[in-house]
């Protein structure tokens, strides 16, 4: 008998799958992180942010560490989606207050330093993290492991770290298509290896990042998002049929539901901006994720109350993981997290 079938599956499994789980299962988008104190612990003890996503015992840790605090359904991986160009050997450091700085691939003639065959064997301690954390896992809670979709990672990999216009990427996709098609191509390939190793590992569903696929205009968005997209998808469930895939196009709008459609994903994560009538339409065709302001979980008392409610009666009766629209900020006090999930936890409809 396998593992699942001993423990029954467990609820985030259920609801991605399509069924209706009351009260919904809930994780949070950042869950781990520098808002905890017991993760700004363990973070000082290592040199660097990608040596903590490489040192598997530390980085099982600091995964489980919201789970000890509150009942949530899912554990996700704790790792970066910049861990896949490190693994294709770009060089990777995050530095304080100023975010990621990656050595630039300024166009096609770069590619051929992007490393596909030593990939698997310089991230292998992240799926020694998944088994770890598999392991350890609270009865009931599932484990979520991720990867960022490839035209939001091509996006940090071009501009050499974060952008607020992505201009650099934008002109590469734009000027040189064959070029930059061949640097997505390559990273669909990394990214299908990378999340197959995974769920061999142990990860029970599977998150694509789209942070900033709402950059993108239809054409290119079809293109450098949809696309690409798809074929992880497809090729993901290839080799491995039952991972539940959700898809998270954020910043989306009005092309969501193409997104949704058109990837194939089982569910689809939807941010702060996306109306809670939509979300039901979306809803009638497959499970919707979402979409709590992470502003108001700094702010708590009534607002958050008020907000979580909302969603709740609009899509709790439904396919429905509840989170957040996007990633807990570091100002946000743990005990409003705490509140938050006692109140998902606790809701009757
Ligand atoms: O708890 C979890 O959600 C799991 C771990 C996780 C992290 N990053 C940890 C992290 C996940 C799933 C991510 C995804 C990620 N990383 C995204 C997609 C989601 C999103 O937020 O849009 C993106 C765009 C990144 C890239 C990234 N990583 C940036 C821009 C930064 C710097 C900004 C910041 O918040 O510091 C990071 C660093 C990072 N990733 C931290 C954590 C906990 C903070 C670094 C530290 O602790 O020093």
């Amino acid at each position: 008998m396998t593992r699942e079938n001993l423990e029954g599956t467990p609820r985030l499994i259920r609801a991605l799958r399509g069924e209706t789980v009351g009260p919904p299962p809930v994780w949070l988008m950042r869950q781990a992180g520098r808002y905890l104190p017991e993760y700004r612990e363990v973070r000082r003890r290592v040199g660097g942010f990608v040596e903590l996503c490489l040192t598997p015992e530390l980085a099982a840790e600091v995964t489980i560490q919201p789970l000890r605090r509150y009942p949530l359904d899912a554990a996700i991986l704790f790792s970066d989606i910049l861990i896949v160009p490190y693994g294709l050997g770009q060089k990777l450091e995050f530095r304080e207050g100023e975010g990621p700085v990656l050595e630039r691939v300024a166009s096609r003639a770069d590619l051929a330093r992007l490393d596909l065959g030593g990939l698997v064997e310089r991230v292998a301690p992240v799926f020694e993290t998944v088994r770890r954390v598999r392991a350890a896992l609270p009865a009931g809670a599932a484990l979520i492991g991720f990867a960022g979709s490839p035209w939001t990672v091509a996006s940090y990999m071009v501009e050499g770290g974060g952008s607020r216009d992505f201009a650099v990427a934008k002109r590469f996709a734009y000027g040189d298509e064959a070029g930059f098609a061949a640097l997505i191509e390559r990273l669909v390939e990394a990214t299908v290896a990378y999340l197959s190793r995974q769920v061999e590992a142990g990860a029970q569903a599977l998150q694509l990042f789209d942070s900033w696929a709402g950059a993108l205009a239809e054409p290119a968005f079809r293109r450098w998002v949809i696309a690409p997209t798809r074929t992880i998808v497809d090729r993901v469930r290839a080799a491995h049929p039952d991972i539940p895939i959700i898809g998270f196009p954020r910043g989306a709008g009005l092309m969501t539901e193409t997104y949704a459609e058109e990837t194939g994903v089982d569910a689809v994560a939807l941010d702060t901006t996306i109306p809670l009538d939509a979300a039901r339409a979306l809803q009638r065709r497959r499970t919707v994720q979402g979409n709590l302001d992470p502003q108001l979980l700094v702010i708590g008392g009534e607002p958050l109350q008020r907000g979580a409610q909302a969603i709740l009666e609009a899509l709790a009766r439904g396919p429905f993981v509840f989170n957040l629209g996007h990633g807990i900020v570091p100002e946000t006090p743990p005990d409003h997290v705490g509140a938050l999930v006692e109140q998902v936890r606790g809701w009757a409809g």
